[in-house]
């Protein structure tokens, strides 16, 4: 596929030797992972990063469009950005700014024209030509948009760095989705399903560990529908991905999102019985309780398929921290309708979750439905169903107090001498610890719970 690298001439020269860049990350756990590769190739180009925009020559947002909420936010950050422009501009400094993610490829050209102090858009499939478009927009003195979905793999051209990384990390083995959920942006921004090979993802995971990397979540948009290529030459599934990377002897966790409950396949709910390094939670977002509304979502799923699916996973691994995502407000929605939302939250009784408002986005089919739900019926639909799922939450977290679990300490706390790590169930863990075993797998009698967060005191010293 040929480039097609749009350029637009500017005004003003742009040439500058200095190299800092200033990176702000916003959306799902993928932008998280894809900022990291930005980072791995800025560094490769010699920049450096810092933490104060103004300081930047080059500042860059991977942004997010699932919600107009955080759409928005990208034009109000821009007006901050073009601030500090304005004020590296008067000291004779000369700034880059990008626009990268989801908004970008979704509205590439319309944040073109609404912030012309954008210099680079790009969208999330084309990261590894970010040098070039940089490199374009310096020299050519002109705005650069990249939004293509180009045939190459991207990930096969990304650098995997060598900064120092934390105990943790996400690893990006499954992108896009061809599911075409009726409220959902994703599968325009982030193109169709595609799965990384097993071999790549090994090699990567390995990187990770050399570095002292402990646990990785696998990510997707769809990650359990992963059928990445096999060191055999066959499709290979998520479960069988997850089992082969457990033979790397030094990672000890390992955890993957986001699921749909059409993927659920036995073979996974069968790795949450047999693969002990496969951590004991599961985020599987099931949208709404009435099969009328599931439908009009197209999950293709019922909330009995839903709740059958639940009872599997729970045979299958008892004690199984359950999370989800839920929408409230869909077109249409009834009262009726939205208490059968209710219904199975009571129902599944989740460890913790994610809920929103419905937001209509542009160029989805649900967005020209009619019968959009008033904003304050969602407003207090949202709060009854937040105030359940709180409740869940808190009652999850209490009922470990008294046990003690393994926790992975991840980084320091906010109190001198406090130490953070998760707990296998993915919560929260505050310790008195010393910043030696920041890295470490450590056995925590929990004390205390709150529905944020656990409290505990650590129980044996490894060291
Ligand atoms: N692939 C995942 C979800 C990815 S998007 C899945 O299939 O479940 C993350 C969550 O954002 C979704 O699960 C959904 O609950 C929410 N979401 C997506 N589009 C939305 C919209 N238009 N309005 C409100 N919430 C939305
Ligand atoms: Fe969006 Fe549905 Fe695809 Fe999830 S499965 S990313 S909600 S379209
Ligand atoms: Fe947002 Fe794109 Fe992720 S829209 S949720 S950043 S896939």
């Amino acid at each position: 596929m040929p480039l097609s690298i749009r350029l637009i001439l500017k005004e003003s020269s742009m040439d500058t030797p200095t190299k800092t860049y200033f990176i702000k990350t916003y959306g799902c756990q993928m932008n998280v992972y894809d900022s990291e590769r930005i980072k791995d190739t800025l560094s490769e180009i010699g920049y450096a990063e810092t933490d104060r925009m103004e300081k930047a020559d080059l500042i860059l947002l991977n942004t997010c469009h699932i919600r107009e909420k955080a759409a928005e936010k990208v034009y109000s950050e821009l007006g901050r950005v073009k601030q500090a422009k304005n004020a590296r501009k008067r000291q004779g400094k000369d700034t880059l700014v990008t626009v990268a993610g989801c908004v970008a490829q979704a509205e590439g050209r319309e944040i073109m024209r609404r912030a012309p102090v954008v210099d680079v858009v790009i969208g999330p499939q084309s990261y590894h030509r970010l040098p070039a478009l940089l490199h374009t927009a310096r020299h050519k003195n002109c705005q650069v948009l990249d939004t293509e979905f180009p045939a190459e793999d991207k990930f096969q051209h990304l650098p995997h760095g060598s900064r120092p990384v934390s105990s943790t990390a996400f690893v990006t083995v499954q992108e896009g989705c061809d599911k075409f959920c009726t409220f959902c942006v994703v599968p325009y921004t982030r193109g169709n399903e595609f799965s990384r090979p097993v071999a790549e993802i090994a090699t990567e995971v390995r990187s990770l560990t050399d570095r002292g990397v402990k646990e990785v979540t696998l990510l997707g948009q769809n990650v359990n529908a992963y059928h990445g290529e096999g060191p055999d030459g066959r499709d290979w599934s998520l479960a069988r991905l997850i089992d082969h990377l457990s033979d790397i002897e030094q990672l000890a966790r390992i955890r993957y999102t986001t699921s749909h409950p059409r993927d659920m396949t036995p073979d996974l709910i069968a790795a949450h019985r047999d693969n002990p390094k496969l951590m004991p939670y599961l985020h599987l977002p099931f949208q709404a309780g009435a099969d009328r509304i599931l439908a009009a979502m197209n999950r293709k799923h019922t909330s009995k398929d839903y709740l059958e699916i639940i009872d599997k996973i729970r045979t299958a691994r008892p004690d199984i921290a359950l999370s989800t995502d839920i929408i409230v407000g869909f077109p249409g929605e009834t009262e009726a309708e939205f208490n059968a939302t209710l219904d199975v939250v009571r129902e599944v009784n989740f460890a913790q979750a994610y809920s929103f408002k419905y937001s209509p986005r542009p160029g989805t089919p649900a967005a020209t439905l009619d019968e959009q739900v008033p904003e304050p019926v969602k407003t207090e639909r949202l709060n009854r169903l937040q105030s359940l799922l709180r409740a869940q939450q808190q009652t999850f977290n209490k009922a470990t107090i008294g046990r003690t679990l393994p926790v992975l300490l991840e980084k320091p706390g906010r109190r001198e001498g406090q130490l953070v790590g998760r707990s296998p169930y993915l919560q929260a863990v505050h310790l008195e610890a010393s910043p030696q075993q920041l890295g470490q797998i450590v056995e925590v009698k929990i004390t205390a719970a709150t529905a944020n967060s656990l409290t505990g005191q650590l129980q044996i010293n490894p060291n």
